[in-house]
């Protein structure tokens, strides 16, 4: 009996989890038990960094402790922002990859596994992360990094430092939001594959790392810069049904529409939608919302049969765009929304780990004689 292949583990649950619930024919996503519209709508960035550490909401007091850490943690190793200058010229994920790797070379408790320390390194990773795709970014331009502010919360200290102007509260309320809807989804390629080098005992620096790797492809998190592309190439709403058509009968596919678990609407994008069309408006530009519009309520009205519906990435992109942060850095905040996620993911796997490995059949040639380099022809 040949094995029964499971292409893309789909389906298959790899264990269990107090992280985050989707239940995808219904589009409902919750972290740690609160739905994501509540946390959307009510809660911080900071908060929920908290509340997927500890398993609970922080009272104000642990919320002020635990942000005055965060913002306390933001500067990097001059030897790490050295590192970064080398690398100046990579894409901003590559970047961020390489910045990560390196700061396991100043983190006192790389090797150390626990529980506790984990979270630390969580901790430190969320708050370094803005600073190495912001310090790159300057640097790639030629420019002296900006320094953290620590007046400012973790959304509007990353602008700070990506753009070195104080950013609107507006624009700072607009990114806090967009890294809740993106800091935990379960076994999502990116985290499982910091899953699986958690479970060889690696460490959290190494873990988050490959999530790094894992999400840039743009099947997971660079739809979103795909999106933006497309919304670009169509440039006017009664374009986009001819544009899309080219894609979807040349057997291509939207970016930023399907999940492999949500076959409703992903419960994510509303909180996008709306802000997406809202920014439009405000700076004068409502031409990007109509035209993604436009994509999903006529083109891809036939999708949705068969479950194929918008995903957290199909309205981000514009609201970046329309933010002027360069196209190229859509994924690495994608990322720097995630780190908290991918740390759960590890602290879940280092709690009760077991080695992951599966199986691959083998459908190649069996026993055949070696024949010596000399005799070959
Ligand atoms: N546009 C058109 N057709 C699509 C799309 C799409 N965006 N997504 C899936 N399909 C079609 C496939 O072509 C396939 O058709 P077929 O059965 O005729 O071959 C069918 O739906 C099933 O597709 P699969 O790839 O088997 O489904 P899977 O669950 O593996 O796909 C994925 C999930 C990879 C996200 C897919 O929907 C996709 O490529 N979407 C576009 C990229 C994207 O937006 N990625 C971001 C996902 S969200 C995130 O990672 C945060």
């Amino acid at each position: 009996m040949p094995p029964e292949i499971i292409k893309g583990l789909k389906d298959v649950y790899l264990d269990t989890t107090t992280s985050s619930f989707i239940d995808g024919q219904e589009g409902k996503l919750l972290y740690r038990g609160y739905n994501i519209h509540d946390l959307a709508e009510k809660s911080t960035f900071e908060e929920v960094i908290y509340l997927l550490f500890y398993g609970n909401l922080p009272t104000k007091q642990e919320l002020q402790e635990f942000d005055d850490l965060l913002r306390a943690n933001r500067r990097l190793p001059d030897e790490v922002i050295q590192v970064l200058d080398l690398v100046k010229a990579s894409h901003p994920m590559d970047a961020l990859r390489t910045g990560v790797s390196a700061l396991a070379a100043f983190d006192p408790e790389v090797t150390d596994n626990s529980t506790e320390a984990t979270i630390r390194k969580g901790i430190r990773l969320s708050a370094m992360g803005p600073t190495i795709v912001a310090a790159h970014h300057r640097l790639r331009q030629g420019l002296e990094p900006v320094a953290p502010n620590p007046d400012l919360n973790h959304a509007g200290n990353f602008l700070y430092m990506l753009f070195n102007e104080m950013p609107e509260q507006e624009t700072i309320d607009l990114l806090d939001v967009d890294f809740i809807l993106h800091a935990e989804h379960g076994a999502n390629a990116s985290a499982f594959g910091a899953r699986v080098a958690a479970s060889t005992l690696s460490d959290l620096h190494s873990a988050v790392t490959t999530g790094i790797g894992v999400l840039k492809g743009p099947w997971h998190g660079g739809a979103a810069e795909e999106v933006m592309k497309m919304a670009l190439d169509i440039g006017q709403p009664e374009n986009a049904a001819e544009y899309c058509r080219n894609i979807l009968d040349n057997g291509g596919r939207i970016m930023g529409f399907g999940h492999r678990v949500y076959k409703a609407e992903d419960p994510r994008a509303r909180h996008l939608r709306e802000r997406s069309r809202a920014l439009g408006e405000k700076k004068g530009q409502p031409n990007w919302f109509k035209i993604l519009t436009y994509v999903e309520d006529e083109v891809m009205v036939p999708y949705r049969s068969r479950g194929i519906f918008v995903n957290v990435d199909f309205f981000a992109g514009s609201i970046y765009y329309l933010l002027e942060i360069p196209d190229d850095l859509f994924i690495s905040i994608f990322a720097l929304g995630r780190i908290p996620g991918w740390t759960l993911q590890c602290v879940e796997q280092f709690e009760d780990n077991m080695l992951i490995r599966p199986l691959l059949e083998y459908v190649g040639e069996m026993d055949k004689e070696f024949v010596p380099l000399e005799e070959r022809g």
